[in-house]
């Protein structure tokens, strides 16, 4: 009888040393077991900007999945700034004393983001930015604060070779009345952030070095927003009657802005071309209608795991493959069959 039960102990033994290596095994590579949640504060510049609502579900549905599959219960706390840079980081002080293993920060002035970051030295969290890029010696400061984007450079290239293919294949798709010089308004998003500036300098950096004949009627300022990109269209189809061949949008929202302002006029079916940068599902919807010419998309899925899996890592076991820059992939959205086939 002592025997059996010394038998049985034995066994139970040998059971559960069994299943705490196999259990270890399944974890490897996951870091710190003894963590089996975190929570994530996400800090959001605008909650209503398109984009950003875009990147914000993807985000939602990483985290999602991640818990299915590493059974790691993730909360995250996303708080929304509506454009105000004190209300930022008062939030960040909020979330960090709540306890939060992370930041994610999308800032609302990007020269500002050495607040933020005193904050979380001090704190002794992570931080990855995204989107709005703080400049380099403040990313600098630290080892664990990361940046997640889209380059760009990169996004304008791809938007004027979209309009320069367009040319080279037949000129007219452009030039509408024929007289050698294409005849474009500019749209473009806020001031302060970088992706304005470059997005505008580059695409038509490239319609040039693509030979495509250019002459600028007008530009403005409608900071993202579709509204205000269709309030200053409506202004230029009144000022230069005629005139506009091609509307170049900074982004999506605004190229839909400008569309509105068309079809208001009734010039939906002029053949003056409209591009945007984003790809989101809106610009995408349009595209497969037909009104908007083209657009660049940067792949959200990308860009949210990589937001998630630098937090996650940075929390969980302290380290990442990641380099302090990720730079999301992006393509041209422009193919006539695509047009067909593209599914929302
Ligand atoms: C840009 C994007 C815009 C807007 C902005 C907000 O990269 O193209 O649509 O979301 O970021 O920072």
């Amino acid at each position: 009888m002592k025997r059996k039960g010394l038998w049985l102990s034995a066994g139970l033994t040998l059971l559960i040393l069994l299943t705490t290596a196999l259990l270890l095994y399944e974890n490897r590579g996951k870091g710190d077991n003894r963590k089996t949640s975190m929570r994530i504060g996400v800090l959001l510049y605008r909650g209503d900007d398109t984009f950003i609502s875009t990147l914000r579900a993807a985000l939602e549905e990483q985290v999602k999945q991640y818990e299915k599959e590493y059974s790691v219960k993730v909360a995250l706390d996303i708080r929304d700034a509506k454009g105000n840079q004190n209300t930022q980081n008062s939030q960040a002080e909020r979330l960090i004393s709540l306890g939060c293993d992370a930041l994610c920060v999308n800032m609302v002035d990007r020269a500002a983001a050495s607040v933020v970051i005193d904050k979380a030295v001090a704190a002794g969290i992570p931080v990855v930015f995204f989107n709005r890029e703080p400049v380099e010696e403040d990313l600098n400061r630290w080892d664990r604060l990361y940046y997640v984007g889209v380059d760009p450079r990169e996004s304008a290239a791809l938007q004027g070779q979209i309009l320069v293919d367009a040319y080279k294949e037949k000129p007219e798709t452009l030039d509408l009345n024929g007289d050698g010089l294409v005849s474009y308004v500019l749209l473009e998003g806020e001031t302060s952030h970088q992706d304005s500036l470059i997005r505008t300098q580059w695409s038509i950096q490239t319609l040039k070095d693509g030979n495509v004949p250019l002459e600028k009627i007008t530009g403005g300022i409608a900071n993202w927003e579709r509204s205000q990109a269709s309030a200053l269209m409506e202004q230029w189809i009144k000022e230069y009657p005629g005139q506009i061949e091609l509307v170049i949008c900074n982004n999506d929202d605004m190229a839909l802005g400008a569309i509105d302002a068309l079809e208001r006029n009734g010039l939906l079916t002029a053949g003056i071309r409209v591009v945007g940068i984003d790809g989101t599902p809106a610009g995408r919807a349009a595209f497969r209608a037909g009104s908007l010419f083209g657009t660049v998309e940067a792949d959200t899925e990308i860009y949210a795991k990589a937001i998630f899996d630098i937090v996650s890592d940075l929390v969980l076991r302290k380290e990442t493959e990641y380099e302090k820059y990720f730079w999301t992939p992006q393509r041209a959205v422009s193919d006539r069959e695509e047009r067909l086939s593209d599914t929302p």
